[in-house]
């Protein structure tokens, strides 16, 4: 078999290969996947193109994609977050050798330039013989961006114009297109006609839907994989309390407990954060602008503050929000002699990394690669994690594959929905059926220990639920 790819080295898939394997044993939900549907193959004829961290988690799921019998293409969703070795796996397949890859393309390396990054997401968007996907599995929603962006783009009859770009990276985008729109006019409208939906991982890939939909912009049903309750109350939450203190340990072995660490954003990725913060030893202060989030970060025991009346007391800061400019480049030269910042809300745009780079004297030190040092014109520094971009997946492997092999089966289960039942899903953001979610927890009991109590008929019939579910009201919040 003979296909094009494009990763770091493949001489690097025995070690992929063998870390897949310890995964898979990880990751009951999506092994169960393979049990219950392997034989009737729902996702024959989807030709899947999937924008999500390529890491070794990621090649488990790609692999149960296949095994459905998914055709797949594939490309990190992050210039950092990619394991080598995770991809020259998913290429050469399990069934390959270096010499005969027999697995999928991937078009991804760690540390990719922004130019790269957007070149590997055209080209898992474009099918050998000029097709293009009929699904789409996002994470952040770039490659939905993409197709949305070029369809309006040509059924404007307009050439995009890079100078018109609010950021570099939009730039970037709009070159892109430029030259696409040069080689093949009508490639993004033809991809976004043949998409029957995408199903998206993560908070900001969601709110970018929900506000397509609202401004009529949409093109193709979404399934909201993040709202599952099995995805963003446990990866986002028990994810980063493991995959947060991982990325800053190895990036900088410096001592947490006793520290002062201020986490901005007290939704699900802030509590695991702060808890995880906290677990280590440090004082952990917390920011929001939700009233509710910051009581509940109260009552949970943190300090509550403003960043600027902590912004010289703080040892480490850690953003959450997947909102923008938390930490400004003012902020930052106030902070303490070597204090630690870092992101884990999905784009780097949280801190405000354009804006430090311009500050007058500044200098940077590569300590290691996605370690710097800031030297600010006083001559105190600051080390910035990742280039602003998830630190847990640039300086670290991400959340472990437990976690995420509740992220993942939802991901399958809403391919398959989508898939399948297409004329059920009119162009709209959904979420899957409670019973779905009920669904994919119960897949991981097992493996845990954990022994569930059934209902009796009658204890069923008193709190008016089914024996078998859902057991909660779609409002029930968990
Ligand atoms: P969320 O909506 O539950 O939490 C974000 C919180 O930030 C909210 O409570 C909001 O009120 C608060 N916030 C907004 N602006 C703020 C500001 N200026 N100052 C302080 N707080 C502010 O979202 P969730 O699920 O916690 O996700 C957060 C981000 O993390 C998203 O970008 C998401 O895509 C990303 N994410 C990253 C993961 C990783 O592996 N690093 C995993 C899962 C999600």
């Amino acid at each position: 078999m003979s296909f094009d790819f494009k990763v770091a080295d493949l001489s690097l898939a025995e070690f992929g290969r063998n870390e897949i394997r310890l995964a898979e044993h990880e990751m009951p939900g999506l092994m169960a996947t393979r049990r219950e549907f392997g034989a009737t193959q729902p996702l024959k004829g989807a030709k899947i193109m999937g924008s999500l961290h390529m890491t070794v988690q990621t090649a488990v799921l790609i692999e149960t994609l296949v095994a459905l019998g998914a055709e797949v293409r594939w490309v990190s969703c992050n210039i950092f977050s990619t394991q080598d070795h995770a991809a020259a796996a998913a290429v050469v397949g399990p069934n390959g050798t270096v010499d005969d890859p027999q697995g999928v393309p991937v078009f991804a390396w760690k540390g990719e330039t922004l130019e790269e990054y957007w070149w590997c997401t055209e080209q898992a968007l474009t099918w050998p013989g000029g097709e293009g996907p009929n699904m789409i599995l996002d994470d952040g929603g770039d490659a939905t961006l993409l197709v949305h962006k070029g369809a309006e783009y040509e059924k404007a009859g307009a050439v995009p114009d890079p100078s018109t770009a609010d950021s570099e990276e939009f730039e970037v985008v709009l070159k892109l297109l430029g030259a696409s729109f040069a080689a093949d006019a009508g490639k993004w409208t033809a991809i976004a006609d043949r998409v029957k939906g995408v199903t998206e991982e993560t908070t900001t890939g969601v709110h970018r839907l929900y506000e397509m939909h609202r401004d009529g912009k949409l093109a193709f049903p979404a399934i909201n994989v993040n709202d599952s309750v099995t995805k963003s109350k446990f990866d986002n939450k028990y994810g980063i309390r493991h995959s947060l203190p991982d990325g800053i340990m190895r990036a900088t072995d410096v001592l947490i407990g006793g520290k002062v660490a201020v986490v901005c954003g007290y939704g699900d990725v802030g509590k695991g954060s702060a808890e995880a913060l906290r677990g280590q030893g440090a004082r952990v202060i917390v920011t929001e602008i939700d009233p509710i989030n910051a009581l509940q970060a109260a009552m949970d025991g943190f300090q509550v503050a403003v960043l600027d009346d902590v912004i010289d007391t703080g040892d480490i800061f850690i953003t959450t929000t997947g909102n923008f400019n938390i930490i400004t480049a003012d902020h930052m030269s106030r902070m303490k002699h070597q204090a630690i910042v870092g992101n884990v809300g999905h784009f780097d745009n949280e801190i405000d990394m354009a804006g430090l780079a311009k500050l007058p004297g500044i200098v940077k030190t590569e300590i290691k690669p996605q370690v710097h040092e800031w030297r600010f014109a006083d001559g105190h520094t600051i080390l910035v994690l990742s280039e602003g971009r998830l630190l847990n997946l640039g300086n670290a492997t991400g959340h472990p594959s437990f976690v995420m092999s509740n992220s993942f089966t939802n991901q399958v289960i809403a391919q398959i929905e989508l898939f399948t039942k297409t004329g059920e899903y009119p162009t709209g953001v959904y979420v899957l059926p409670k019973i779905l979610d009920e669904k994919v927890a119960r897949l991981h009991l097992d493996a845990l220990g954990v022994r569930l109590t059934e209902l009796t008929k009658e204890q069923a019939a008193y709190i008016g639920v089914d024996v078998a579910g859902p057991y909660k009201p779609d409002h029930y919040r968990y």
